[in-house]
């Protein structure tokens, strides 16, 4: 994890954090690991037995009943290979079935045509562009904000949480 901690093309498509020491990493993560956050619920995506990458939901509000989600495949030799499609749309099985959430969102760069087209084929709407949002490596980027409601989640995909009769 260390290792994607500090890849710079998973950066250029994830965003841009401070680059941390091993020792640093090592010790926020414990943290994290002691102390989550209550509007936070980070899951490992493994494929074949092998630790392949990190999806989360952020920003959780039960009261409006809504969750960003954000993920990436440290392991580049998965991508384009279905394993994310795979990931987020367990992830938002979760977020609508078990936390009962009715609304996730997620923000894109504009130019990471890879994520946008994982978005769209899951079914997402794009709701928008937030122009020259974010800045990255001194440029002021856009960012595309993508929305999935959960009727529409249960017009595409079947649940793997069903209760059985
Ligand atoms: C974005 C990411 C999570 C996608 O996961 P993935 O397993 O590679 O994606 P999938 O294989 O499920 O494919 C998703 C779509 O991208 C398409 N795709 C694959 N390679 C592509 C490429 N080089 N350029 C554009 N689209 C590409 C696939 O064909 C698929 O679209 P389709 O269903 O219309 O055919 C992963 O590539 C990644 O971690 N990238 C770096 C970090 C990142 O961008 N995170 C997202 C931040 S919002």
């Amino acid at each position: 994890m260390y290792a994607w901690h500090c890849d710079t093309e998973l950066e250029i498509f994830s965003g841009w954090g401070p680059r941390r020491s091993k020792t640093t990493y090592e010790a926020k993560f414990k943290e994290f690991l002691e102390n989550p956050p209550a509007d936070l619920a980070v899951f490992a995506v493994e494929r074949a037995g092998e630790l392949t990458g990190r999806i989360e939901l952020s920003e959780i509000d039960y009261e409006n009943r809504r969750a960003c989600m954000g993920l990436f495949l440290g392991d580049k030799r998965r991508w384009g290979a279905g394993v994310g499609s795979a990931a987020v749309v367990i992830m938002l099985d979760y977020a609508f079935s078990v936390l009962n959430l009715s609304r996730i969102f997620a923000r894109t760069y504009a130019f990471n045509d890879r994520a946008r087209r994982l978005m769209k084929s899951v079914g997402f709407v794009e709701e928008g562009v937030l122009r020259s949002h974010e800045m990255h490596n001194g440029t002021l980027r856009d960012m595309c904000v993508y929305g999935m409601l959960a009727t529409e989640f249960r017009e595409r995909h079947p649940t793997l949480f069903s209760v059985p009769e």
